[in-house]
């Protein structure tokens, strides 16, 4: 879908109306509409969309909800319920009215107006041989308002590379292997003269003691990888500051030896959601072109049964030469990252943050909206939510604390990767983390909520499977950082 901007509907688009309750002034364009209202053709409801004629014109008008509490949300809502009736009707060009009356800045309503179009437009059916998404909507003008420009332009290569991240998230795990991870990572790296990529293999690892990684990936014929991209701009912001990016790359979580329940196994695919949204933001930073060093770091492996799987009751040793007991091997994803973490801290990163669907209590706790974040640092947890909050990803702190760190103490060795305790789950997997995030800022964001839907949500992101959540937070981070 491209994007633009204008100060008049280009001939012969759809007209799309967003409407708030109660409705302020109407647009020149569009005068109909408001006896539309009155003969109930048309609706404010948030996330309602509905396609009329007014003057023979093809009109969708889009229902933004109460106009008093209005929040960018609802224009993604409105913006993705607009291009949904338009690929069931007649399709695009669209034309997106902003409305400088609405309590929301004109350039935020085009950043969320745009996240909204982008990201309600994917289609999660790539492997479908028919029934695809309707009629396209090939273009999405913004109407009004020159401020929009820039605003606009930078959200179409956000939410871009937020689609790329679902693509990634959605498909099979015997398409997306650690191997093909790393083929895709490098195409990215391809693309932009600023970023380069390696990927450390079996034997790698080995050399640099990588053994919680390996422990994890040796049970599959899918051996592991560490998928690292570079983001080298010529002239840094700060040339002392180095964002490290570290996400979960479990591209199957079947649970291993502790093998999980069928029910929804297969969304266990989307067990690299974290690792995908580091990948597509590094690609999304490039392609703004952010005055940012940033150093990105997958850990990816299939957690599958095998001959060769580590099992309960095994002792691994990490890269940082800590010895950690197997207790469940379910809980997976900490030890990945814990050599991707001292990885991302030996290369030079100063700030790091990692993404990982880590936890089901997570999403039990805090459903399908927010993820939860931890940090060793209050400073930078706050800039990780501000950034969740100002670009749709939303985020919400979570404690850390030294009490929690006797849940993972080992009789046997230096730590435990699960206590039997059925209490803290998300706290103590973050706990296990720290002490392998080393000194300087962390943040550990756990995604398993909003990552990848086994419910539609039933808003703008209305698809179920992979959502790009974090895509947006961190190429939003990044700006601000290089902004500082
Ligand atoms: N990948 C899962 C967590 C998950 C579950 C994410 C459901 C999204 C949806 C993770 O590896 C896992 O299995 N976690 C265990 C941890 C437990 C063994 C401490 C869990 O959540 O049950
Ligand atoms: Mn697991
Ligand atoms: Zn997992």
């Amino acid at each position: 879908m491209e994007i633009d901007v204008a100060q008049r509907p280009p001939e012969g688009a759809v007209l799309v109306v967003p409407l708030a309750d109660p409705p302020g002034s109407p647009p020149q364009e569009v005068d109909g509409v408001v006896e539309l209202l009155s003969s109930h053709e048309a609706s404010s409801d948030r996330g309602s969309a509905r396609l009329v004629q007014v003057d023979g014109r093809h009109v969708v008008v889009a229902g933004l909800g109460s106009r008093e509490e209005l929040e960018p949300d609802a224009v993604r809502d409105a913006a993705a319920a607009a291009v949904r009736e338009l690929h069931a009707t007649v399709g695009g060009p669209a034309a997106l009215l902003l409305d400088d009356s609405l309590p929301l800045a004109v350039g935020e309503q085009a950043r969320a107006a745009v996240d909204g179009a982008v990201l309600g437009a994917y289609d999660p059916g790539a492997w479908k041989t028919a029934d695809r998404n309707g009629r396209p909507v090939e273009r999405v003008t913004l109407v009004g308002g020159a401020d929009a420009d820039p605003a606009a332009r930078r959200a179409a290569v956000v939410a871009g590379w937020t689609n790329h991240a679902r693509d990634l998230a959605n498909a099979p795990a015997s398409e997306l292997t650690p191997e093909t991870f790393a083929d895709r990572a490098a195409e990215i790296a391809a693309r932009f003269d600023s970023v380069t990529t390696e990927a450390l293999g079996p034997d790698e690892m080995r050399e640099r003691g990588m053994g919680a990684l390996l422990g994890v990936g040796m049970g599959s014929h899918n051996t592991p990888r560490l998928i690292v991209l570079r983001h080298e701009p010529a002239e840094p912001a700060h040339p002392d500051l180095h964002l490290g990016l570290v996400g979960k790359g479990i591209t199957f979580d079947s649970g291993g030896i502790a093998l999980k329940p069928a029910l929804y196994m297969e969304d266990m695919r989307g067990d690299m959601s974290g690792a995908a949204a580091v990948v597509a933001a590094t690609g999304a930073i490039a392609e703004l072109g952010l005055p940012i060093r940033v150093l990105t770091v997958v850990a990816a492996a299939e957690n599958v049964m095998g001959g060769g799987s580590f099992r309960p009751g095994d002792v691994l040793t990490a890269s940082n030469g800590k010895t950690i007991e197997i207790t469940n091997t379910d809980a997976e994803g900490r030890l990945v990252l814990a050599d991707a973490l001292v990885y991302a801290r030996d290369q030079g990163a100063t700030h790091v943050v990692d993404l990982a669907t880590l936890t089901g209590a997570m999403s039990r706790a805090m459903g399908d909206v927010y993820a939860g974040v931890f940090a060793n640092d209050d400073d930078w947890r706050g800039q990780i939510v501000a950034a969740g909050e100002a670009s749709g990803d939303h985020a919400w702190p979570w404690p850390l604390h030294p009490r929690f760190r006797r849940f993972i103490q080992s009789d046997f060795a230096d730590i435990k990767n699960h206590s039997v305790r059925n209490q803290g789950i998300p706290v103590y997997a973050a706990e296990f983390l720290r002490e392998f995030a080393g000194e300087g800022p962390w943040a550990h964001l756990d995604i398993a909520g909003p990552a990848f839907l086994t419910w539609p949500r039933g808003d703008y992101l209305w698809q179920r499977g992979g959502t790009g959540y974090g895509v947006r937070l961190l190429a939003e981070l990044a700006s601000r950082l290089a902004a500082r």
